[in-house]
């Protein structure tokens, strides 16, 4: 069957959000994304005879890294290849990006995309599991010690610790991994998004962002410390919390420390979503 793949335009915006309503009971995220895609390189739509079947996204994280997702087919038209094929195209017209890093994830239920993904020749690279708090707490702690590091200490800290070593230098936001370079570092220092413990000696650091879907609660891409450390970044956590009105604190941990720090700011592994695989393609 002939499928034809096409950049995406403006005017397939409605048949996009048609085929996200039947995706995942109508959870899909990918609507919340559609202006901005339609506007970046890597948007590709998929056509059978005349119509949109289903979609793909490659999109650039930084320099030369590069990250795959979104991909749906409209669930009339599985199984005949075509998520195969498009997906096979979006990495041939990736590859012409000459991209240093190209990863994607998905989770460890999903048996369609995982059979796409190996057949497309990406590697496992490491696997992490979300955790989530959705009773957040209103009884912010003490935040003495906290520090604001600059890009340089919060960069060497973050290399150092257990978390970024099981998971390969990747740190996640919502699904999304990537390098934790000093320059992503650096953005997230800019962005407000980074806390330390210890002014002389750096003993602990937090990177908390607003959910990349949700952006009203909070994501923790990071957390790590000593135990003075990790109570000082729970009460700065719960009172951020609290300010923005937050219903939930999110997070991925591959390691037992983040696990751990998670577990005592009341999160717990998320109740639907499994393991979480990144996978790596061979450049
Ligand atoms: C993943 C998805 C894009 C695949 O689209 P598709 O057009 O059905 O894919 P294909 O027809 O190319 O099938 C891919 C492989 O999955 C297998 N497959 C299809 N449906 C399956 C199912 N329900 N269970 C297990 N395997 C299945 C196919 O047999 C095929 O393997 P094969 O070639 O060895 O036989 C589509 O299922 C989808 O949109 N899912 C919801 C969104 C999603 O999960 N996206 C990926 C997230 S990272």
């Amino acid at each position: 069957m002939d499928l034809t793949v096409r950049r995406a335009r403006p005017g397939d915006r409605q048949r996009v959000l048609d085929i996200c309503r039947k995706t995942w009971n109508g959870w899909d995220y990918v609507p919340l994304f559609f202006d901005r895609w339609v506007n970046e390189p890597g948007f590709w739509m998929g056509e059978y005879r005349g119509k949109v079947v289903g979609f793909g996204k490659a999109t650039r994280l930084s320099g030369e890294e590069w990250w795959l997702e979104g991909l749906r087919v409209d669930p009339k038209y599985r199984s005949r290849g075509f998520g195969t094929r498009l997906s096979f195209r979006i990495l041939r017209e990736t590859l012409g990006a000459r991209p240093a890093f190209l990863r994607l994830a998905t989770a460890d239920v999903n048996s369609e995309s995982i059979r796409i993904i190996e057949r497309m020749g990406f590697r496992p690279h490491f696997s992490t599991s979300y955790y989530v708090c959705e009773s957040v707490s209103n009884e912010p702690g003490p935040t003495r010690g906290l520090s604001r590091p600059d890009a340089r200490r919060a960069h060497e800290f973050l290399g150092r610790s257990e978390e970024l070593a099981v998971s390969r230098g990747l740190m996640s936001w919502t699904w999304v991994f990537c390098n934790a370079t000093r320059d992503h570092v650096r953005e997230l220092c800019r962005m407000g998004a980074v806390y330390g413990y210890g002014r002389k000696r750096l003993q602990g650091l937090l990177i908390v962002r607003p959910h990349r879907y949700f952006p009203g609660d909070l994501y923790i891409s990071h957390i790590s410390g000593t135990r003075p450390a990790l109570r000082a970044f729970r009460g700065l956590v719960l009172r951020t919390a609290a300010e923005r009105g937050s219903e939930s604190i999110r997070g991925a941990a591959s390691s037992p420390a983040m696990k751990s720090a998670f577990a005592e700011l009341g999160m717990e592994l998320h109740p639907r979503i499994g393991r979480v695989l990144v996978y790596d393609f061979p450049i």
